[in-house]
């Protein structure tokens, strides 16, 4: 079954701690915190304080950290400090990947790389041995609310054809798209907008996941 990850992005971020409760208790698999430096996507978000207080909302799941950050070894002690579980690691934001895993994983993490849109599969295939996930982003990162991309499904089944690890997808992901997906390969679900935008509430879009992916 494939897990759900509702990211704070779309959130009420007026009652953060409230919003990220209602997700675990409707069975939220982990909580994603999109972390964007205004550089290497066009948007800024949040630091380690926020996945700190992610972690005090949710203590008995884990929390993503997904640095959409330029150099993001500069702050993956940090955000391993602040409490994420899992730092996820932008294949285009450094040119020492490998070492940055290492530091992920050095301060008691566990690391993900994942990857744009352009972004060919094979350029993870060197880090399979040592990460834990792979990230596919089915929408160019920095916004939620953004239109799943169609082409992203056969990435992912490539994806798929050179690894066993989880594939979490991210972006777009709604009740339509879902399905797809994981029928592509895709493990983890992350939506932003599909649970905490739901008309009814954000167990109401958790449910809808859920039930989309049965
Ligand atoms: C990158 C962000 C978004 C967010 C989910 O832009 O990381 O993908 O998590 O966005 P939606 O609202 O499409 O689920």
């Amino acid at each position: 079954m494939a897990g759900i990850v509702p990211s704070i992005l779309s959130a009420d971020l007026t009652r953060l701690g409230e919003q990220v409760r209602e997700a675990v208790e409707a069975g939220a698999d982990r909580i994603q915190v999109d972390v964007m430096d205004g550089h290497f996507v066009p948007n800024l978000t949040f630091g380690p304080d926020v996945v700190a207080a992610v972690r005090r909302a949710a203590p008995g799941i884990p929390v993503e950290a997904h640095l959409m950050v330029e150099q993001p070894e500069r702050f993956v002690e940090a955000f391993c400090r602040a409490g994420a579980d899992y730092v996820l690691l932008q294949v285009e934001s450094t040119p020492s990947l490998y070492r940055a895993v290492h530091l992920v994983r050095e301060h008691g993490a566990r690391a993900g790389v994942v990857l744009n849109p352009a972004t060919p599969v094979e350029m993870v295939r060197e880090l399979l041995p040592v990460v834990c996930m792979v990230l596919v982003m089915t929408v160019e990162p920095g916004f939620g609310g953004q239109s799943f991309i169609p082409e992203s499904l056969d990435k992912i089944r490539r994806l798929r054809r050179i690894t066993e690890l989880d594939i979490e997808v991210d972006g777009g992901i709604d009740v339509s798209t879902a399905p797809m997906a994981v029928a592509a390969g895709a493990t983890l679900l992350v939506a932003g907008t599909a649970v905490f935008d739901h008309p009814e509430g954000v167990a109401a879009g958790i449910r809808a996941l859920r039930e989309a992916v049965r």
